[in-house]
């Protein structure tokens, strides 16, 4: 049972910055049963994104007061930001704002991944410095890739044109509800409050493209291939699809992560923190086997 900062009554009060993101959201759609006060953070507060019941509070990253007001009050911050040259500067002003709001923990979402010049690894190596320096409480949640990645092959697997540079190293992607299940159980645990700790999220097993392959086909019940390209050839095949060359950059990092079988542990944490396993892509695939078949 989670138990308010002790000179704050009443139901705590947990801020969630990133609630209208992947994990945010499922993050959300968890703590509403519980008895405490949510207060979910955004830039362009949209009604319909968020449950009803949750109060929001408007952001303006540039105006420190604004996240001042937002902080006011609060006991815990879930920090997650979406990926953008923004996000160090922004995710250090909201610890800033936390910590001199007298927040008690901080759950920041960050990544898996070696110390690199590659974003977003390099971000949250800074950002995490940064943290480390906080006179707070805070649990660093480093999950591995998320499976929703697959979903950019949703139009390539139909077209028979997906592929990429991991060749046949191995991922260990994770769901993002069961970052959201991990952050759940950490912001709620009054053991840890004043700890400062981080821990390693990761799916069940690592797979190849050529495996994740294997499984589409079983669903789609046709071969289903991933063309293994070189870098540059993957780079103008990304740039060609509309992508800027800052996200294509991004993309081809992972490939190379990918690629390098660095994301190819296997944790027991997020059965340790939640109590049940983590989900396998191949039921990740099946609820969204409709992102791959053809729309035509
Ligand atoms: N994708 C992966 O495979 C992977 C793997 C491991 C770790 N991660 C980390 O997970 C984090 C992303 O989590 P997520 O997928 O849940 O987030 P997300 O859905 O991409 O975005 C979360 C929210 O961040 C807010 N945000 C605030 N400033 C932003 C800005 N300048 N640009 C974009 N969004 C901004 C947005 O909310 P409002 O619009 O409401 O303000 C957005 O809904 C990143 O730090 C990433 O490095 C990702």
């Amino acid at each position: 049972m989670f138990n308010p900062s002790p000179h704050r009554a009443g139901r705590p009060r947990i801020a969630v910055a990133g609630a209208t993101g992947r994990v945010g959201s499922a993050l959300i759609s968890k703590l509403i049963a519980e008895p405490v006060e949510l207060v979910a953070l955004t830039r362009t507060p949209d009604a319909q994104r968020l449950p009803a019941g949750i109060s929001l509070a408007t952001v303006d990253f540039d105006a420190r007061s604004t996240l001042d007001d937002a902080l006011h009050g609060a006991d815990r911050l879930f920090l997650a930001h979406g990926t953008s040259p923004r996000q160090v500067a922004n995710e250090i002003a909201l610890i800033d704002a936390a910590v001199a709001a007298g927040v008690s923990h901080i759950v920041k979402l960050s990544a898996l991944g070696p110390p690199s010049r590659l974003h977003p690894f390099d971000w949250h190596m800074r950002i995490e410095a940064h943290l480390a320096t906080c006179d707070v409480g805070f649990t660093v949640l480093r999950p591995s890739g998320f499976v929703e990645i697959l979903a950019r092959a949703g139009d390539p697997v139909a077209n028979d044109t997906w592929g990429g540079a991991a060749g046949d190293g191995l991922v260990n992607l994770i769901d993002t509800r069961d970052v959201a299940d991990s952050a759940f159980a950490v912001l709620l645990d009054d053991a840890h409050v004043t700890s400062q700790r981080a821990y390693h999220l990761t799916g069940p097993a690592a797979l190849s493209m050529a495996r994740i392959a294997d499984a589409l086909s079983s669903l789609l019940g046709r071969a289903v291939t991933y063309q293994h390209r070189s870098p540059a050839e993957q780079r103008e095949k990304l740039l060609a699809s509309g992508l800027s060359e800052f996200g294509a950059d991004l993309l081809l990092g992972l490939d190379r992560i990918f690629h390098e079988s660095v994301l190819a542990e296997t944790t027991s944490t997020v059965r340790e923190l939640t109590g049940h396993a983590p989900r396998p892509v191949a039921d990740w695939l099946s609820d969204n086997i409709s992102l791959f078949r053809s729309q035509r």
